[in-house]
């Protein structure tokens, strides 16, 4: 039907005849001559009708946005001061010959360039948000990307291997999605939050090197970064250990950046402690490119009489800490309320700051509700830890650590982006030495930091049994650009150390068995040592491409609410259809 992609036409083909398809992008009358953008995947190109072609004129002008058309024609200069550098068309146009209108099209809800249209209307109406070039691009660069790294993991001697999706619950952390059992009154299978465990089925197989593009399913709550479905890269790998596993990962994405964005990745990558992340970036996840760091002021703020600072600078559990923002003293009284807003999403109870005017004149040169409260030395100490300089401004949080790191952290982040301060280019890291377990105080239990087959270090066996919080495991996650790209771990490999984990994480031998049997069964019969990881391809994708978000990434993703607004998923099933599921609806879920 066509010689050549719209955006394929260029000067090499001036006076030759081209056919092209696509849409109409716009149309313009223009004194007699009628002026088109036809649009397909490739990009815009302008084609000119003139009167004195009259039936084919006649036809230009009847057509409207976004129908399908066929058009042959000559492609020609454009006449100069006519020409558009910002298009790789611009140079040329084609003098339509021939016209077929191949599908004529409603018009469409939205103009697809518009800026404002609502991303429900967007979602609602995806098949025609994808027409939009951006989107288009975006496809192709995932889809460059997958294949990428499929051949990469394909010459380094990985098998990709299919798993169930109709599966057990996996526990990553996230509420599952169920699917009720016709044939087996109910019960339901899971839908994997990740094909952990059968990776690892695998390695007790002899596959050796596995890795699989899978869907994951998670049932938690949405963010800019977070889909209820989402695609993995999986990989897992026996008889290697983490530093070898890394080193392959940092080989695969160093060839990624420079083939697909043609950008050197820092080499080797920088790795960091959590312990280390969380003290200098409040984040376990820290976008370095952000140059802003808290600093513990803790030791020197135990004895001041100001109780919000005193009370967490003296117990173990509490920190005060400090964050210097560059020329902060520009901040109004508003912006700075509207941040100490902000820091109490994550429970901080205030924040509070000094304004550095002028350090020369000491005391009297600095501006702050808790001056008063701090000793001379105390600020002598802030003010040389933080490196604070006239024009800045030093936030404080002080509370149990975990606020204050939370807090600070993400005050961090929206200080970096808010003033501008987040530097160009690409940072990535690994993050280390992870704590197995983290204390969920409400529930008053441990929970893994990662998942529950994740190996402790060889040397914190020991602290399993007697100092569980102090045990670290041997997980990694790789971390670009303050986005946790990707996570993995070395996993347990031994039955009765595994054991032993899942009973700290308050999982009995009998519902260890009923959950888990069949991995620890499979770990009796000749288990090679083995570790992986996976990594968020849509984030991948999106910190790629520049997308804010991973919707943006993906062909067909869910609202904020998880739901499908093109396919009104999900939906009421009939009457008929729950019954034989054995299912009754609880009342509220009815009316
Ligand atoms: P983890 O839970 O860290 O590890 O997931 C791996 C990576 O998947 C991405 N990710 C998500 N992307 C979009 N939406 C979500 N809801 C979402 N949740 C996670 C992140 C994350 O780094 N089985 C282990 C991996 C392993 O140990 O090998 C796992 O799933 O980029
Ligand atoms: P107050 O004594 O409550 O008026 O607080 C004095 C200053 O300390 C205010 O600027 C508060 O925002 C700040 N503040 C209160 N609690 C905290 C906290 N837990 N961490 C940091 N700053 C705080």
């Amino acid at each position: 039907m066509r010689t050549q992609y719209c955006g394929e036409v260029s000067e090499s083909l001036i006076d030759q005849e081209v056919t092209v398809c696509g849409w109409v992008h716009r149309r313009r009358d223009h004194g007699g001559v009628i002026f088109i953008d036809l649009r397909d995947r490739s990009g815009l190109l302008q084609m000119v009708f003139d009167p004195d072609n009259p039936d084919m004129f006649m036809m230009a002008e009847k057509v409207r946005n976004e129908f399908v058309l066929r058009i042959r024609g000559k492609v020609r200069h454009r006449p100069e001061g006519t020409t558009n550098t910002n298009m790789p068309t611009g140079m040329v146009e084609v003098l339509g010959q021939e016209l077929e209108i191949v599908n004529p099209s409603e018009t469409p809800p939205f103009v697809l360039d518009d800026e404002l249209v609502s991303e429900e209307m967007r979602l609602r109406y995806r098949y025609l948000d994808l027409r939009r070039p951006e989107m288009l691009q975006r496809l192709q660069l995932r889809s460059k990307i997958a294949t990428f790294l499929r051949n990469f993991l394909d010459e380094h001697g990985f098998i990709e291997v299919e798993t169930p999706m109709l599966t057990r619950a996996t526990p990553e952390g996230a509420r599952d999605y169920l699917v009720p059992s016709r044939t087996h009154a109910g019960e339901f299978f899971a839908l994997p939050q990740s094909p952990q465990l059968f990776k690892q089925l695998l390695m007790v197989s002899g596959v050796d090197r596995y890795y699989q593009v899978v869907r994951c399913f998670r049932d938690e709550d949405l963010r800019a970064d977070r889909q209820p479905e989402f695609t993995q890269l999986d990989i897992e790998a026996s008889f290697l250990d983490e530093a070898t596993i890394m080193q392959l990962m940092e080989d695969m994405m160093h060839k990624l950046f420079a083939r697909i964005l043609e950008i050197p990745l820092h080499d080797p990558f920088p790795q960091m402690t959590y312990a280390e992340a969380m003290q200098r970036f409040g984040s376990d996840k820290p976008d370095l490119r952000i140059p802003m760091e808290l600093v513990d002021v803790s030791d020197v703020l135990q004895d001041v009489e100001f109780k919000v600072f005193s009370g967490p600078a003296k117990d173990p559990q509490g920190r005060v800490a400090a964050l210097r923002l560059p020329k902060g003293c520009e901040l109004t009284r508003k912006e700075i309320d509207d941040y100490t807003k902000y820091v109490s999403i994550f429970g901080a109870k205030g924040l509070a700051y000094i304004k550095v005017n002028e350090w020369a004149k000491h005391r009297e040169g600095l501006q702050s509700p808790i001056l008063k409260f701090l000793p001379d030395e105390a600020v002598d100490a802030i003010m040389q830890r933080t490196g604070a300089e006239d024009g800045d401004l030093i936030f404080f949080g002080a509370d149990k650590t975990s606020v204050v790191n939370e807090a600070l952290g993400a005050l961090r982040v929206k200080l970096g982006h808010d003033r501008d301060l987040v530097e160009r280019g690409w940072k990535p890291l690994w993050v280390i030495d992870f704590p197995m377990f983290e204390r969920d105080e409400q529930a008053k239990r441990w929970v893994a930091l990662h998942h529950p087959f994740t190996s402790p270090k060889e040397e914190h066996l020991e602290l399993l049994a007697t100092d569980p919080g102090a045990c670290n495991s041997r997980a990694y996650d790789l971390v670009l650009n303050g986005t946790e790209v990707g996570g993995g771990s070395m996993r347990i490999f031994r039955p009765e150390i595994q054991q032993q984990v899942l009973k700290h994480l308050g999982i009995g031998e009998e519902e260890a068995r009923d959950k888990f049997g069949f991995l620890l069964d499979a770990l009796k019969y000749g288990c090679p040592p083995h570790g992986g990881i996976a990594f968020g391809l849509d984030r991948l994708v999106m910190l790629m491409t520049g997308a804010q978000s991973i919707r943006d990434v993906m062909a067909f993703p869910k609202t904020q609410s998880a739901s499908c607004l093109l396919t009104k998923a999900p939906s009421p099933v009939t009457e008929k259809q729950l019954s034989e599921l054995h299912i009754r609806l609880r009342k509220s879920a009815v009316e």
